[in-house]
């Protein structure tokens, strides 16, 4: 299993912040952003990382990560020239991919849960991690039959068909070189995690599992503030234990 943090993209809602500086290397609490995302993947057992980061600040990420060795992983770098999308990522990092599975995890994405199990148990098809949240339209919205079974994903709709969003991880066999190849760039220009789900989703090969902890996505100044504070209330009653 290789793993993928992507740490693209231009942060234009966390602006000024993000104007001399990536919103995956703001702080978060006590520590950068990005070392929440590189956390889950580590926890999951993956030593072998790249790192996909805009042109404009990627010496800082090599700065503040270096090779992995500090981290006991193995880091590769790679540009996304621009944003054209998350799905972008397994075209960017096809060679890194090579033959194996890849985790993909956005670089603004914290977790408070550990995925090992959902990690390390993987076989095949691909597997998304939703959680119910109260602004769906905000995010990749998954749509259910009665029978509760997951029948397609809509990115941002106005009208959510449910209050469950896809959250910032992935995992993918290695088909997802072959189907990311066939999508096309969307009304925004790209090409869109959620058309890559949806083709899983056809082939009845989309394991669709829940977030139980915390979940935040800190791409805006709200998002940010309430992961900050919970980091900070975590880090808080930990130090009290000890
Ligand atoms: C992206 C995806 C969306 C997903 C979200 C999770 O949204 O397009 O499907 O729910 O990440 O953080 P964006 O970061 O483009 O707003």
């Amino acid at each position: 299993m290789k793993g993928i943090i992507l740490a693209g993209g231009s942060g234009t809602r966390l602006r000024p912040l993000t104007k001399v500086t990536s919103k995956q290397l703001l702080p978060v609490y006590d520590q950068p952003m990005i070392y929440y995302p590189l956390k889950t993947l580590l926890d999951g057992g993956i030593r072998d990382i790249l790192i996909i980061v805009a042109p404009d600040h990627a010496g800082d990420f090599l700065k503040l990560l270096g090779s992995g060795k500090e981290f006991g992983c193995k880091f590769t770098y790679e540009i996304q020239d621009k944003p054209e999308g998350i799905a972008q990522a397994f075209i960017v990092g096809q060679n890194f991919i090579g033959k194996d599975s890849v985790t993909l995890i956005l670089g603004d994405n914290i977790y408070e849960d550990t995925f090992k199990d959902a990690i390390t148990s993987f076989k095949n098809g691909g597997r998304i991690f939703i959680k119910d949240v109260n602004d769906p339209q905000r995010f990749g919205v998954v749509e259910f039959d009665k029978n509760n079974q997951a029948i397609s994903i809509e990115e941002k709709p106005k009208v959510p068909k449910s209050k469950y969003a896809v959250t910032g991880m992935y995992i993918y066999d290695n088909t997802v070189l072959e189907k990311v190849k066939s999508l096309k760039p969307s009304g925004r220009g790209e090409l869109e995690i959620t058309d890559l789900n949806n083709l899983y989703l056809e082939e009845k090969n989309l394991d669709v599992a829940f977030v139980d902890g915390q979940w935040f996505d800190t791409g805006t100044f709200e998002s940010l503030h309430e992961a900050i504070v919970f980091i900070r209330n975590r880090e808080l009653a930990k130090k009290k234990k000890e």
